[in-house]
């Protein structure tokens, strides 16, 4: 029997063409339970958490619930709990490196440099997502090409080498138009702020509203020179 990671090429040919939901029903098949959202409770993973009500009686979702997220967010988890009756699997960071980082460097020192920003993000997503994808084979995500250069080659299956799992980006060809069209043909809960110049949230204190003709990411890390950021859950192997 090949590894998953061999196989992911095979997965790749045979669903090139694949819709999300046949993309995520081959999954859901062949890893049964074994298969996990991570969602922000941005608008993409809305969309992934309401196809997976539809494909499965058991739907496994995540949320790094770093204690900075905003109101708006909590308040789209509840709502979503509500209506989807799915038992969301929360992961907060851990309390130690938590208290060590406060103490040490205060509440807000990411804002000072990379290195300290890198840390915040190691403690309060990174750190935590080990442990969100220990007991499964494939994570599902709401990468999409179109939201910055960095993620324009993503594709809809690959192999994550830092995490050793197959990693799912259902949307990864969609356009922004085709994610707010699914939410209101389907009445999906969103976070309001997406309609106030939010298209990418993170935590709160790391996430503002973009100018018109910005980039979908431009909002977050703003005050970081390089514009390519990413928080490290998305991350290649070093080589
Ligand atoms: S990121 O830089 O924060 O990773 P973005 O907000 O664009 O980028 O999120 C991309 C994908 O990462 C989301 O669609 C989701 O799958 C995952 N993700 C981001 N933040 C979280 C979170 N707090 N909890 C779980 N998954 C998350
Ligand atoms: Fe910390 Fe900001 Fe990263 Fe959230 S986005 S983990 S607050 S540095």
């Amino acid at each position: 029997m090949p590894s998953p990671r061999d196989q992911v090429t095979t997965y790749q040919e045979r669903l090139a063409q694949a819709s999300p939901q046949e993309l995520l029903t081959v999954f859901l098949r062949d890893f049964p339970g074994q298969v996990t959202l991570a969602s922000s409770l941005g608008a993409e993973d809305q969309v992934l958490t309401h196809m997976l009500t539809t494909l499965t009686d058991a739907p496994r979702v995540f949320v790094l619930d770093t204690g900075r997220l905003h109101e708006e967010t909590y308040e789209v988890l509840h709502l979503s709990m509500k209506k989807y009756g799915i038992a969301y699997e929360l992961f907060a960071p851990d309390t130690q490196e938590l208290e060590k980082l406060i103490r040490e460097k205060g509440p807000n020192s990411f804002y000072e440099s990379v290195e300290n920003r890198k840390l915040c993000c190691a403690i309060r997503k990174t750190h935590p997502l080990k442990r969100a994808l220990a007991d499964c084979k494939a994570w599902v995500t709401g990468l999409r090409q179109e939201q910055s250069a960095n993620r324009a080659a993503v594709p809809s299956v690959e192999w994550d080498a830092v995490h050793e799992r197959i990693k799912l980006n259902p949307l990864a060809h969609w356009t922004n138009d085709q994610v707010w069209d699914y939410i209101n043909a389907h009445d999906v809960p969103f976070n309001y702020l997406h309609k106030k110049g939010y298209p990418s949230i993170g935590c709160a204190p790391c996430t503002r509203a973009i100018q018109p003709g910005e980039d979908f990411r431009a909002g977050r890390w703003w005050w970081e020179s390089d514009r390519t950021t990413e928080c490290g859950l998305h991350g290649k192997k070093e080589s």
